[in-house]
């Protein structure tokens, strides 16, 4: 009897340890998480403007600390007091250069001029100043593979894919970037790209250009998946990362699975997740518990950002389609997927933070 009372006991307390090691490494793991969501504060170490089109800039600790490494495609969500009456408001910009242990993050930033976020950045962020910052997140990011990496970018589009092609340089597949802009300014990063492809035999770049240009490095027609295809060997075995405007993207697609691409090889974002995709005055009906809420847009990026200028709540931590906190129920009206979500939405469910309104809506939040 004895020997079974201290049996039991000393199973007793071996569970009570045990427990007491899960809950702590339960909280290790929420604390982590935490601190993981909560921005940080960057400072420009660098600033640059490039053809009145594009702000390069560089983020640094403040200490000097190395960065934590993020995914090449992945973007940033900044803050900043950007929207009415000094309100903060948050964008994502896409990490524009990749490397393992970052000393710094580099963003490169459309000027767009509807874009209250982008103006504010232009006119107020300088060199020395601080700005909140997420970590890095988004899942646009390339898939582990080994066929020919085909980088497809239309305009602004070029920034993660910039990244991308630096981190998949010495992976030794061929790869190819097509990037189409309207003019020869626009063809960001050219003789960088240029360079590249006359040192690394396995890269080539494309670029197009649909207006009429003096540069002849850019040619002048309209980017379309024929081009594409053509121009690569063993298409079908590629994959393809899309980032342009929702209408080059839905073109390219299309035309892609038309050429026999199957629909898993292609993998797309719309730059329109940062800034400026959103239409102007049209109307979102808000049902919380029994309450309605009309609000109207103001060419904000996400229908996230209109509900959240109009002081509509939502818990939103990844922003980025990953989280699944945000979804809605969309009771009429259409969206459109600015980036494949990895949150599985129902039926008639979207993911506010990465869907923008292609015409008036009528939603239901939780
Ligand atoms: S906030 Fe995470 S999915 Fe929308």
């Amino acid at each position: 009897m004895a020997l079974i009372l201290a049996a039991l006991s000393l199973l007793a307390l071996f569970s009570i340890a045990w427990l007491t090691i899960d809950g702590l490494r339960a909280i290790g793991r929420r604390r982590c998480a935490e601190a993981a969501s909560k921005p940080r504060r960057l400072l420009v170490a660098k600033r640059r403007e490039v053809a009145g089109e594009l702000l390069c800039l560089e983020l640094v600790d403040p200490q000097g600390k190395p960065l934590p490494g993020f995914r090449a495609g992945q973007h940033l969500l900044l803050t900043a007091p950007a929207g009415k009456h000094g309100k903060a408001i948050q964008r994502a910009y896409s990490l524009a250069a990749w490397a393992a242990r970052p000393a710094h993050y580099e963003l490169g930033i459309k000027r767009e001029a509807q874009g209250t976020m982008t103006q504010w950045l232009w006119q107020n962020l300088q060199v020395g100043d601080g700005i909140d910052v997420s970590r890095a997140q988004g899942d646009f990011t390339i898939k582990p593979g080994r066929g020919p990496l085909v980088l497809i970018a239309g305009g602004i589009g070029i920034t993660p894919l910039r990244a991308m092609l630096q981190a998949a340089l010495d992976s030794g597949r061929p790869i190819s970037l097509f990037h189409a802009a309207r003019s020869a300014e626009q063809l960001l990063y050219c003789d960088e790209f240029i360079a590249l492809a006359g040192r690394y035999a396995h890269f080539s770049y494309q670029p197009y250009l649909s207006r009429r240009a003096d540069d002849l490095s850019g040619k002048r027609s309209r980017l379309n998946a024929g081009h594409i295809v053509d121009a690569i060997t063993r298409p079908t075995t590629a994959d393809f990362y899309l980032c342009a405007s929702n209408s080059m993207m839905a073109d390219l697609r299309h035309g892609l699975r038309a050429r026999g691409i199957a629909e898993a090889r292609i993998h797309h974002e719309a730059f329109g997740v940062g800034e400026g995709a959103g239409q102007n005055g049209l109307t979102l009906a808000v049902d919380r518990a029994g309450t309605t809420k009309t609000l109207v847009t103001a060419g904000e990026p996400t229908v996230l950002a209109a509900l959240e200028a109009n002081d509509v709540t939502v818990s939103a931590e990844c922003r980025a389609g990953s989280c699944g906190q945000c979804v809605a129920e969309l009771n009429s009206g259409e969206v459109d997927w600015l980036v494949q979500p990895e949150f599985a939405v129902g039926p008639r469910q979207f993911l506010p933070c990465v869907c923008t309104a292609r015409g008036d809506l009528s939603l239901s939040l939780k």
